[in-house]
Order: C-alpha cells, then structure tokens, then sequence
C-alpha cells in the first residue's frame, strides 16, 4: 500500500473506532466495485463496465426486455453464471469477520444483486437492487387475479426465458430495472440505517444511481462521518469526510482489521 493510502487508512481507523463501540454505529454501503475482485464486471468502469458495451436500457428496463426476451434472458444467464462460479473476496471477508466479532453494530447495505456479502457470513445483508439468482413473473399472476394462489416461476415451462403454460406469461429476473421502485421494505431499513449510524463507509459505488446514491448525503446531514472507498473519483466524493483511493478487498481488510487480526 502506498505510504499516503497507509496513512489515511489509519485516520480511518481513528474515524471507525467510536462508532464500533454503538449498536447500529457503522452502516455500510457497497455498489458493484465490491465485488470486482471477485471477477464480477462493474457497470461505469471504462472498458470493463457493463454499460461501456451495452445499452443499460436494452438490458436492464421492462421495454428492453419485452423488446427482446431471449437475449435479455441469455444476458442474465450468463452473469448468474458469473455469479455462481465467483467467491467472496477478501474484502467481503473483512465485512463478515467484523459483523461476527461485534454483533448488531455494524448494517450492510448493498446495490448488488449477486450474493457474495451473504456467503462471505453477512447474511442480513440489504439488497436494494433485488437478486440476480431469484426469478420473478414479468405480469401479474392471472390465476392469482382470478382469487387463487400465484403461481410459482418454478413451474414455468423451460425456455429462454420460461414463460406460463396457461397464460404465457414470462419469468424474468428478480433484480430492480431503470424506471423500477426499489422494494419498499429494503429502501426503508437503507435509510433508516444511513439515518442513525455514527459512520457510513460507502465502497465501490460510483455514486450515478439513485436512491442508492443519495444515502451518504442522508448520513452527512444527520451528523454520521461519511468514508468512501474507490479507487477511482466517484460521483459522491463530495460528501465524504475522508476518502481512500484503493480497491475493497485490499483495503477493508486493513480498515476493519479487529482485535484477533491484532486490530479492535
Ligand atoms: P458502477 O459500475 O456504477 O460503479 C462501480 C464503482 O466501483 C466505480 O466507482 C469504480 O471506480 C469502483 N471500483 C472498481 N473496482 C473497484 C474495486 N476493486 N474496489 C472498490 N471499488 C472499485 O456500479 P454501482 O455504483 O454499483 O443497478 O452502480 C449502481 C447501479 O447501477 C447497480 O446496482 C446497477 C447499475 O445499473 C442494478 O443492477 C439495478
């Protein structure tokens, strides 16, 4: 680590430390630079990112998808895949131990749909962009409509994408698309988290989407310390008491480093 990035390290240590000493003190909220090190692509990097190659709104909103089912679906098959065959890094890891040696004081909050915060340990983690291994109907339910149960997407025909042998409705994946509310439940446990923590340590999010983005401001004004962790500029930086320009799973495991790790 260079010497300027092991120095701030240490003010974020000293930033840490009280608020470790509170139930609820540190929240923490993680977009897609998480998990990078885990071989999972970003969005908005440059040339690796998502979005640098594909249209967001081809692939990620209900129009894309009704335009175009089977490529769509194809796309999220790929990346459950990526999903399925990638393991937490050691960034992840330093998220968990922490959770695990002081209970209750630290909240993780995550943009991501893959599920590498919750096999990492942190198994309450918030995901306010759904989950990418969970499917979902695209329509409501027609036989629910008519006063019965819903039906489950698991008896769906198999196809790309399966869809209801009785009213052909397609099965989608359960994650949140542009011009989509983020579920209401998760949303409202973000930002009473972000509301009342001590400190909140933002990583690997480039600060572009909202509500999401909008967290680290709603910790600022309500008096918590804000750290942000990227190692590159990101839309946010403003709100930021301190920032680290390095990557999480370098970084977090000497930020969160705890007593056994000859840390807190
Ligand atoms: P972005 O792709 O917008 O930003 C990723 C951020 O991670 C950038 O700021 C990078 O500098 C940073 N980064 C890259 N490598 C890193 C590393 N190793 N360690 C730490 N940071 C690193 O991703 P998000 O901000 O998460 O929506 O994007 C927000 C939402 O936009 C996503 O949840 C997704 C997307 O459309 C949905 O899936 C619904």
């Amino acid at each position: 680590m260079a010497d300027s990035l092991t120095s701030d390290v240490a003010t974020g240590r000293a930033l840490l430390a009280p608020a470790l000493a509170q139930r609820g003190g540190l929240c923490v909220l993680t977009g897609a630079g998480m998990s990078a090190e885990s071989g999972i692509a970003t969005f908005r990097d440059a040339l690796t990112g998502y979005w640098s190659r594909f249209d967001p709104m081809d692939l990620a909103s209900e129009d894309g998808f009704r335009a175009n089912p089977e490529r769509v679906w194809r796309w999220y098959a790929e990346r459950r895949a990526g999903v399925r065959a990638a393991q937490p890094n050691a960034g992840h890891i330093a998220l968990a131990n922490l959770a695990r040696r002081l209970p209750g004081v630290m909240t993780l909050v995550t943009q991501n749909v893959d599920d590498l915060h919750q096999r990492a340990g942190n198994t309450e983690t918030i995901q306010l962009h759904g989950d990418i291994l969970h499917d979902q109907w695209l329509g409501a339910c027609q036989r629910h409509r008519r006063g019965g149960n819903v039906c489950d997407p698991d008896w769906a025909q198999p196809a790309e994408p399966p869809s209801c042998a009785e009213c052909g409705n397609l099965v989608r994946p359960g994650v949140v698309w542009f011009g989509e509310n983020l579920p209401l439940r998760a949303l409202n446990a973000a930002e009473h988290n972000a509301s009342n923590c001590a400190v909140l340590l933002v990583v690997g999010t480039s600060g572009a989407v909202w509500p999401a983005a909008g967290l680290a401001s709603r910790a600022r004004r309500q008096g918590a310390t804000v750290i942000i962790l990227n190692p590159a500029e990101s839309e946010i930086d403003a709100e930021a008491h301190l920032v680290l320009r390095g990557t999480a799973a370098r970084v977090l495991p000497a930020l969160l480093a705890t007593e056994g790790d000859g840390g807190w």
